[in-house]
């Protein structure tokens, strides 16, 4: 066996990532709710679902690509709203960005980035971008990040709504983690953040009081589609599109919210379902492997984002390493395409013949 063999597979980055962080920042990015039930079964969910693929169809000629608010993208893969990324690697935000580009992928800037949105609009990355809006008490804050992002060129606007309040993470807490000075969160330090923060000072500054009426609010006050993202019931979305939204983002915060509640691969199909072609739906939460994203498709969904393997890639190899994650993704992806007898990515929504 070679002293440094290439990573091959996402947990390849993920060991890496383990190697070069130190023991709070691993579990701020690795940990979850409580006991953690929830980030098991995210991944478990995913791999449990079994596939019955079809044979001698002709897939010489093979098509990933997909259409998610009327943009195409080459992949149904982006990357997820993730804070802090200066933790991971110096070149923080930028940098990530730069690796989702590099795949040509989404990427979506997180509220509680260690960059503004106009710094990752200047660092001269072209590829498609959303942002990810937290409402902070503050609400003038948030409109201002809004028009920063408008004015930066982000497409879209990922609204997160299962953080009222911050689910009790255990394994970080016992840590003593804190993120570092407010100063170098931009959006924390806007909002009122001083000083030392941990992520339970900044998610005090975020508003625990938001209902569907500040949806429809947030979905006038810009021209960009607003997507609901932490939705896991078909009436919660049939509300979002109600209010005004897009489409939602199928999402339990990577089990770091609520523990218990069911894995995203078990409640997507309950959405799609509510949602009923109205708007988009998308999903994320233990997505490791190409025939996650397929079946992700299979069910509905019209695109997947993943947060941490994004965050290992970073730590592991900066812009390169993201890029390396993503491709890997896409690389089985596309075998799978294949391998289900289903050419084009576009034809595997609603294909339920196709799972066991
Ligand atoms: C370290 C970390 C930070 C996160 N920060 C945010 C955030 O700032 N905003 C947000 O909407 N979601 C945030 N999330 C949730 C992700 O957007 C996403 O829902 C989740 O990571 C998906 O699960 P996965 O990590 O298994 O792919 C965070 C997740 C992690 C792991």
């Amino acid at each position: 066996m070679p002293a440094d063999p290439t990573p091959t597979t996402l947990a390849d980055f993920e060991a890496a990532y383990r190697e070069a962080l130190p023991e709070g920042t691993l579990a701020y990015y690795s940990g979850a709710a409580a006991d953690e039930l929830t980030l098991g079964r995210n991944e478990r969910a995913w791999q449990e679902i079994t596939l019955r693929p079809r044979v001698m169809i002709d897939v010489s000629d093979r098509n990933p690509s997909v259409t998610v608010l009327g943009r195409e993208l080459s992949s149904p893969i982006a990357v997820a709203p993730t804070a802090y990324h200066r933790l991971a690697h110096p070149g923080g935000e930028e940098e990530m960005a730069r690796g989702a580009e590099e795949a040509d992928c989404v990427y979506t800037l997180s509220s509680l980035a260690t960059s503004r949105p106009a710094n990752v609009a200047a660092s001269g990355v072209e590829g498609p971008r959303w942002f990810q809006v937290y409402v902070f008490r503050d609400r003038a804050v948030t409109r201002e990040l809004i028009a920063e992002a408008v004015e930066g060129g982000f497409e879209a606007l990922l609204l997160t709504v299962d953080l009222p309040v911050l689910g009790r993470r255990d394994r970080e807490i016992s840590t003593g983690f804190v993120v570092g000075d407010a100063e170098s969160v931009p959006g924390v330090n806007a909002a009122g953040g001083e000083g030392l923060i941990s992520m339970q000072d900044t998610a005090d500054l975020i508003d625990p009081s938001l209902t569907w009426d500040d949806v429809a609010e947030f979905a006038e006050a810009s021209d960009l589609p607003v997507l609901v993202k932490g939705v896991l019931r078909g009436d919660d979305a049939a509300l979002a599109i109600e209010a005004g939204a897009a489409g939602v983002v199928v999402s339990n915060h990577g089990g770091r919210q609520l523990d218990t509640v069911p894995a995203t691969a078990e409640v997507l199909a309950e959405v799609v379902e509510a949602v009923s072609g109205d708007g988009e739906v998308l999903v994320d939460g233990g997505i490791r492997r190409g025939t996650d994203v397929a079946k992700a498709l299979i069910l509905g969904a019209s695109t997947v984002l993943v947060g941490r393997p994004a965050l290992w890639g970073l730590a592991a190899g900066g812009a390169d390493g993201v890029a390396a994650v993503l491709e890997i993704l896409k690389d089985e992806f596309d075998r799978s395409l294949a391998l289900l007898g289903v050419p084009n990515a576009r034809d595997l929504a609603g294909r339920s013949d196709l799972l066991a």
